[in-house]
């Protein structure tokens, strides 16, 4: 009898490989009806063959040699589920320009090199799919791609890496220092051993460029967006948030204007009232802006073995119908633009100011004065002694253009009667 099971094989068999393992052996039978033929599992790629695993995997499919999986024609789709940029990017071409479909969680590929893969993918009718990329389990690459393709999306802001989301969340309401934070999400294994890419805000960038890419239809690159980590924050400015009404998030924004796309990623104060301010722990959320959806946002795991697994089974149960009813390549890469990027000095937004300043007389006068000649207004203004001789002044703008800000902070650095200007930050308004 003819097998018409369709043959895949995993690349990488880490914490997202050993779920996307789990859910295609333990629900095979559930995905012969969703799809119409069998799910196999015929090659599971690692790097050491012989490391101790947790997982049991039949010793026949394990392999770490390349060759068996790109050379195997049975093989119709891989799910590459290893990281990183090389071997993977070569593992993925090669799979597609012989007419293979890929599924991927590799957004650090897909933020640098995702032309080169999508456009091989187009040329070979052949799908490359990559949902778990952004945001692990949530859904929010087909939403943009397909669900709110009607839409001309305006804005989107994320919530997208889950280690600084637990590290903020535990500063606010455990009032714990930015250290002792990051110490826990490392235990708790949501942060790496080296948690510079999440906590400098590169993970988040890298998913930030994904999405832009999607939401504008132009190709926007881990290059293109502006980033600010989460490392410089204290509990004093966290602090000050709550007193004036607002939490802080690391956010993801991506607006497209007549000017250009902007994309930038860095703590903002977001007002308790925004249905952000509430995605807590290693929570991830996404919110859109479309012109006939309006306001939607997507919540979930952003990360982990299920839930990115169940990301990935999405996609390969997609691919897969598209093989059984032979229309793979249906939904190709959409950036048809070619817009400008905007850069960070011509952003339009408020901002929360901490500075330190001699306690005399006269002192708020000459720093309203510098920001009075900038352009920026003052929207809310809050002055504490702390000793004797200095004094603590706090400060919300109104809408400002970032490069005015930042020539009146040089001068305002340079006054006798400043000491510091110890925290400038974002903050989000949709006035
Ligand atoms: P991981 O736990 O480090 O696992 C990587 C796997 O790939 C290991 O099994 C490793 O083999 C294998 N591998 C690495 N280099 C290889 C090579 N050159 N040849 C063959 N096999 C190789 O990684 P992960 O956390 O599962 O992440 C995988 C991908 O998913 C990454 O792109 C990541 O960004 C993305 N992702 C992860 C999460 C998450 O929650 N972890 C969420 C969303 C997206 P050995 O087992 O032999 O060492
Ligand atoms: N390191 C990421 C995070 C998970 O903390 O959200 C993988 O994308």
């Amino acid at each position: 009898m003819e097998n018409n099971n369709i043959k895949v094989a995993i690349l990488g068999l880490g914490t997202v490989g050993s779920g996307v393992y789990k859910l295609l052996t333990q629900q095979s039978e559930d995905f012969i009806w969703k799809v119409g033929s069998k799910l196999e599992i015929s090659k599971v790629l690692v790097n050491n063959i012989n490391k101790q695993r947790s997982l049991a995997v039949d010793k026949e499919i394990l392999t770490d040699k390349w060759q068996e999986i790109i050379d195997d024609p049975e093989i119709k789709i891989i799910i590459e589920v290893m990281g990183g940029i090389e071997p993977a990017k070569s593992y993925i071409l090669q799979a597609l320009k012989v007419g293979k479909h890929v599924v991927t969680a590799n957004k650090d590929l897909l933020a640098q090199y995702g032309k080169e893969l999508f456009d091989t993918a187009n040329s070979q009718a052949s799908d490359l799919a990559f949902e778990a990329s952004v945001a692990g389990g949530i859904p929010i690459i087909r939403p943009l791609k397909q669900c709110l393709a009607g839409n001309k999306i305006e804005e989107i802001l994320g919530i997208i890496n889950g280690t600084t989301n637990y590290i903020l969340t535990q500063m606010t309401y455990g009032q714990v220092s930015f250290e002792s934070a990051l110490q826990e999400a490392q235990r708790l294994g949501y942060a790496e051993a080296d948690p510079t890419s999440d906590v400098e805000g590169y993970d988040a960038a890298r998913k930030l460029a994904i999405l832009a890419s999607l939401a504008f239809q132009s190709r926007v690159t881990l290059q293109d967006v502006y980033i600010e980590g989460i490392s410089n924050l204290t509990l004093a400015d966290i602090t000050y948030a709550r007193e004036l009404g607002y939490v802080v998030k690391l956010i993801a924004v991506a607006k497209h204007s007549e000017e250009g796309i902007e994309a930038r990623v860095h703590p903002m104060f977001i007002p308790y009232t925004h249905p952000l301010a509430s995605v807590n722990d290693s929570f991830n959320a996404v919110f859109v802006k479309g012109n006939a959806v309006g306001e939607a946002m997507f919540y979930g795991r952003g990360a982990g073995e299920l839930p990115t697994a169940s990301a990935i089974l999405g996609d390969v149960i997609d691919v897969a119908r598209n093989i059984v009813n032979n229309c793979t390549g249906r939904i190709a890469c959409t950036c048809f633009y070619q817009s400008n990027h905007k850069n960070i000095g011509e952003i339009n937004t408020k901002y929360y100011l901490r500075l330190q300043v001699k306690d005399k007389p006269g002192v708020l006068a000459s720093i309203a004065g510098v920001f009075g000649n900038h352009d920026v207004s003052l929207a809310t203004v809050i002055q504490k002694h702390r000793n004797e001789n200095m004094a603590e002044i706090v400060v919300i703008t109104d809408y400002v253009k970032e490069k005015h800000m930042n020539d009146a902070l040089q001068i305002i650095r340079g006054l006798s009667i400043v000491a510091e200007v110890s925290a400038q930050i974002r903050v989000y308004s949709n006035d």
